[in-house]
């Protein structure tokens, strides 16, 4: 593989386009405005001067990456010579469904089409498509240059081979893959979106405070970040979505959103990306 194409430059797409052109990939990244695509580029060079700033990365070989990177605001021209999608748009189904409709019009038919998505079903994603066994979860950590995990969802359909060369491609970008099969909130939110519900549900009771329950976490149990501060990073709204996926998937209560959750998410104090979560962010 060769040609990466990346559909979405937001926190997520913009990670992923990070370390596939950090490892020598050419990378076509898709989004729907020019002001996205130059707000991503900014953010990329940004985070590799990190790295740079680290001994990690030399000023060449970040000059090299960036200048294998390509903007597209058209999806079918971004898409044209990928040999493999990784789909990083807004966690919305119906969104998601249409543009795996788009790609696989427009993907060559050898490529496969892969969905970063947190929670939403592969196996829901490859029905779209006239391949649904080409069809797989990459599911990268936020932030995409600093985690190692990537969490590989095979779909209902998802064939070995396909499944095989994911695995050794996480392997090129140095990221340890980790196979898991397509159930509501895969492995890492099944279990960690419970754990973020708990704690917003101590402070709704009163338990203890936000900083209070974080601390119990990162100095208890040796989390970098605590429970409510991973939230607000994380973004509230979207810890809310998963929890409602996991609460239909397995039609269990044990999942249901706590009420402070989505009073907060419906006050529009979603954590860093509006500015207040749990925290506040200048
Ligand atoms: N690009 C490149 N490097 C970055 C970076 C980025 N975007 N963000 C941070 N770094 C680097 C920093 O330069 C720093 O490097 P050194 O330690 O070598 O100096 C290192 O990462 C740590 O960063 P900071 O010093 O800024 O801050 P920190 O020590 O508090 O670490 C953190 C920040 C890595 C985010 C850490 O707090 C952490 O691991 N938090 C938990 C992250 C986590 O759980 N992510 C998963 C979220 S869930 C998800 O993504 C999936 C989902 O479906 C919801």
């Amino acid at each position: 593989m060769k040609s990466i194409s990346v559909i979405g430059s937001g926190t997520m797409g913009n990670g992923i386009a990070h370390v596939f052109a950090q490892h020598g990939f050419h990378v076509s990244l898709v989004d729907i405005k020019p002001e996205f695509l130059e707000k991503a580029l900014a953010t990329i060079s940004k985070n590799m001067d990190r790295q740079v700033g680290k001994g990690l990365l030399t000023e060449v070989e970040k000059e090299a990456s960036l200048a294998r990177i390509s903007t597209f605001t058209e999806l079918e021209k971004g898409v044209v010579q990928a040999d493999l999608v990784v789909e990083a748009a807004t966690e919305n189904l119906e969104l998601k469904l249409d543009i795996f409709r788009k790609l696989d019009q427009f993907a060559p038919a050898g490529a496969i089409l892969a969905s970063n998505t947190s929670s939403i079903s592969i196996t829901k994603i490859a029905a779209v498509t006239q391949r649904p066994g080409q069809v797989i979860g990459m599911h990268f950590m936020n932030p995409v240059p600093v985690m190692k995990l990537v969490e590989v969802i095979r779909g209902y359909a998802t064939s070995e081979e396909v499944t095989k060369s994911i695995m050794e491609l996480s392997q090129t970008l140095f990221k340890d893959p980790v196979e898991v099969n397509d159930y509501p909130g895969f492995v890492a939110n099944r279990i960690l979106m419970p754990m973020i519900n708990e704690a917003i549900y101590s402070v709704f009771e009163g338990v203890a405070g936000v900083v209070e329950i974080d601390t119990v976490m990162k100095l208890g149990m040796a989390h970098p970040m605590g429970p409510l501060q991973l939230a607000d990073f994380i973004g509230l709204d979207v810890c809310l979505s998963i929890l409602r996926v996991l609460q239909e998937g397995f039609g269990n209560p044990k999942y249901a959103p706590c009420p402070l959750l989505v009073n907060m998410v419906e006050a529009g104090f979603k954590g860093v990306k509006t500015g207040e979560g749990f925290y506040r962010y200048s």
